[in-house]
């Protein structure tokens, strides 16, 4: 693993992240990258009213879990004194590092003054930031560019944030209303970097080493953080991070991918049980099955998509897969 980053006390091994994704980085998901050497893998957001009223699928998001080399809990909310609650719930459950959305760019959530809402209120994201802060657990901040390209703010934003106390910023080069539309700029992020101290993670279509090399180069940035480009594939923060030091990492075979799925989806199953965990599954084997590699030939890999996504129990799913 490369030298890593230091977010306030904890040190992150290695400079390729995973982001937190709702509907992916839940505990199942989490686990099975930290099997496969990822360093950093943030919860699915957190909604820090609901967190504290114990609403039991938030509750869960929030899950802390054996196998992960560090636990990072991301919230989001609009009102302090739910976010100084769910950060004491969060640091309580055993988070050593908290994660504060202000990039989510979903209508519910902007609608509702969170996420990337808060790029065009600066005041109330620093009397949230402060309130995540009181649960003394180190807090990194998730932003993007600004709202719109009238306002790309994420540099003044990163010096608030770093101001009271914040240990590390990561921004996606987009704007909120770009949504995912266009290419992430890297270059607009090297302005945050250049206006703080604290380490900057660059965010936006890095699929793969050549595309973090270029995001770091452009950016100046500290690390990297990978979404999408995960899908199917959570061994790639290790691929990307060895090859950011210079070595090489094989991908999986087609056995090992194999297992990786299968353990993915008995954990899965573990955690949500059988008919939820495999609604849930179906877009991870969907990922898993378009990414197999020869010889598994691209219309047997369509046509076990579209079997298995509508098998209902997880042996028919387990012995299907085994046959591909
Ligand atoms: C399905 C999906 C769910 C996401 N959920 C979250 C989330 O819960 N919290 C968050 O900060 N960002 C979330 N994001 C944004 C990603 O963390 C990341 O910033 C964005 O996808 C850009 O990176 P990428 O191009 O590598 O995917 C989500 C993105 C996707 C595609």
């Amino acid at each position: 693993m490369s030298s890593g980053v230091l977010v306030g006390g904890v040190e992150v091994g290695g400079r390729a992240w995973l982001a937190p994704m709702t509907g992916v980085s839940d505990l199942p998901g989490r686990r099975a990258a930290a099997r496969l050497g990822a360093a950093y893998v943030a919860t699915e957001m957190v909604a820090c009213a609901e967190l504290a009223k114990g609403r039991p699928d938030v509750v869960r998001r929030a899950a802390v879990g054996e196998g992960l080399p560090l636990m990072v809990v991301q919230l989001v909310g609009r009102d302090p004194d739910w976010i100084a609650q769910g950060a004491r719930l969060a640091a309580e459950a055993g988070a050593q590092i908290i994660d504060f959305n202000m990039g989510c760019p979903a209508r519910e959530v902007t609608g509702a003054a969170c996420g990337s809402a808060l790029m065009r209120d600066p005041e109330l994201a620093e009397r949230l930031i402060d309130a995540a802060l009181s649960a003394g657990v180190p807090v990194t901040v998730k932003m993007r560019l600004g709202w719109d390209d009238a306002s790309r703010n994420a540099p003044d934003m990163a010096a608030r944030a770093e101001r009271l106390g914040v240990s590390a910023v990561t921004v996606h080069g987009r704007t909120r209303c770009q949504f995912y539309k266009g290419q992430a700029n890297w270059t607009q992020v090297g302005a945050v970097k250049a206006a703080v101290k604290i380490p900057v993670i660059v965010n936006g279509d890095i699929v793969d080493a050549a595309g973090a090399r270029r995001a770091l180069a452009e950016s100046g940035a500290d690390a990297v953080m990978i979404g999408r480009g995960a899908y199917g594939r959570p061994w790639i923060a290790r691929e990307v991070d060895a090859a950011l030091d210079d070595r090489i990492v094989a991908e999986p075979d087609l056995q090992e991918r194999l297992g990786i799925a299968l353990d993915h989806l008995a954990e899965t199953i573990a955690f949500y049980g059988e008919r939820i965990g495999l609604k849930i599954f179906r877009k991870h084997l969907g990922w898993y099955v378009e990414g197999a590699p020869a010889p598994v030939a691209a219309e047997a890999r369509r046509a076990a998509k579209s079997t298995l996504c509508r098998l209902e129990r997880a042996a028919e799913v387990e012995a299907a897969l085994i046959a591909l």
